[in-house]
């Protein structure tokens, strides 16, 4: 489907009425979501909504452009910024003070990886940039330009467990400079030949290129501080709800429930992580890495 506002395809909401029902909207309640994304949690949650508000958050402004647009309807009710997780708890203060769930698709929209010029994508003959936010100052180019080669595959294994990442490494320093996203791309798929069978559907460069984004726009480091600040922004009962989308990042998550439930800060609501339904990835394959975890504030 297109978007009206963008004329790109519309990334699809995933997980959509698990984290609603996980948040328990309550329509005078007051909530922020974290990755308005192409607008779609934040539409169903502002739908609920009477005398409550919504504040909708992103690090990429192009991001916060298409979702005011598709907010807007919702006049004074939502309200879009541009934030990184890192500036949370300023965002929250302007808001009005403390609230009652939170919300983190965390990830890459589909707007992000359709728009080739941000090289987010291997397919695309975009410069190879991956900033979410342009106006950060380190790109994948610099990255794979500038790094040295224990460097590189110290972050392509981390970030993204690829076990071939020494050989990758190798390949990327013997064969830079890098202009484009499709030539390293190319350099990848020459130097780990054989590994799409491997790997099944995914293409050889998919975890190099996951652990530069990741690497790039210090993903981990975001997701940490977002909940080392949401106990303090929330009131007891509200609700803390993450997507995740690999196991990295998951971790991250879990671990930081776990410590909420030693100190007695909040309780984790899901025992497991819930997983999208199967008519949810057949619409949409993408669905199929996301999982979600809740927890509330005590
Ligand atoms: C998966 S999309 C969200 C989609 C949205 N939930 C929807 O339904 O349309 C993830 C979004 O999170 C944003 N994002 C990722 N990391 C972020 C961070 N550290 N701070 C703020 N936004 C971030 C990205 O720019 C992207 O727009």
């Amino acid at each position: 489907m297109l978007d009206p506002f963008s004329g790109h395809a519309r990334h699809i909401t995933v997980l959509c009425r698990e984290a609603l029902e996980f948040l328990s909207v309550r329509p005078e309640g007051r909530y922020v979501d974290c990755t308005t994304g192409g607008g779609g949690h934040s539409e169903a949650i502002a739908e609920r909504l009477t005398t409550g508000r919504l504040l909708a958050l992103d690090r990429d402004p192009s991001a916060v452009a298409l979702a005011s647009e598709r907010l807007a309807r919702f006049g004074e009710k939502v309200w879009v910024r541009q934030a990184a997780f890192k500036g949370l708890a300023a965002a929250v203060e302007e808001f009005g003070g403390k609230v009652d769930g939170i919300l983190a698709d965390i990830g890459l929209s589909q707007m992000q990886l359709d728009d080739s010029a941000r090289g987010f994508s291997f397919a695309a003959e975009g410069s190879l940039d991956m900033r979410m936010d342009p106006a950060q100052e380190l790109t994948a180019a610099e990255v794979v330009n500038r790094t040295d080669e224990r460097e590189l595959a110290r972050v392509i294994y981390e970030y993204a467990e690829e076990r071939r990442s020494r050989r990758i490494a190798n390949a990327i320093v013997r064969n830079r400079p890098f202009h484009t996203a499709k030539q390293l791309a190319g350099v990848i798929e020459r130097a780990v030949p054989g590994s799409r069978t491997h790997h099944h559907r995914l293409h050889p460069a998919t975890l190099t290129f996951q652990a530069l984004r990741i690497f790039v726009n210090d993903e981990l480091g975001q997701l940490e501080s977002l909940l080392e600040q949401a106990p303090d922004v929330t009131r007891p009962g509200a609700r803390i709800v993450v997507i995740a989308f690999h196991s990295g990042e998951d971790r991250v998550v879990k671990n930081v429930f776990r410590r909420w439930h030693t100190e007695g800060t909040c309780r984790t609501l899901t025992k497991h992580v819930v997983w999208p339904s199967e008519e949810e990835t057949a619409a949409n394959p993408r669905a199929r890495s996301a999982r979600l975890r809740c927890a509330e504030r005590i």
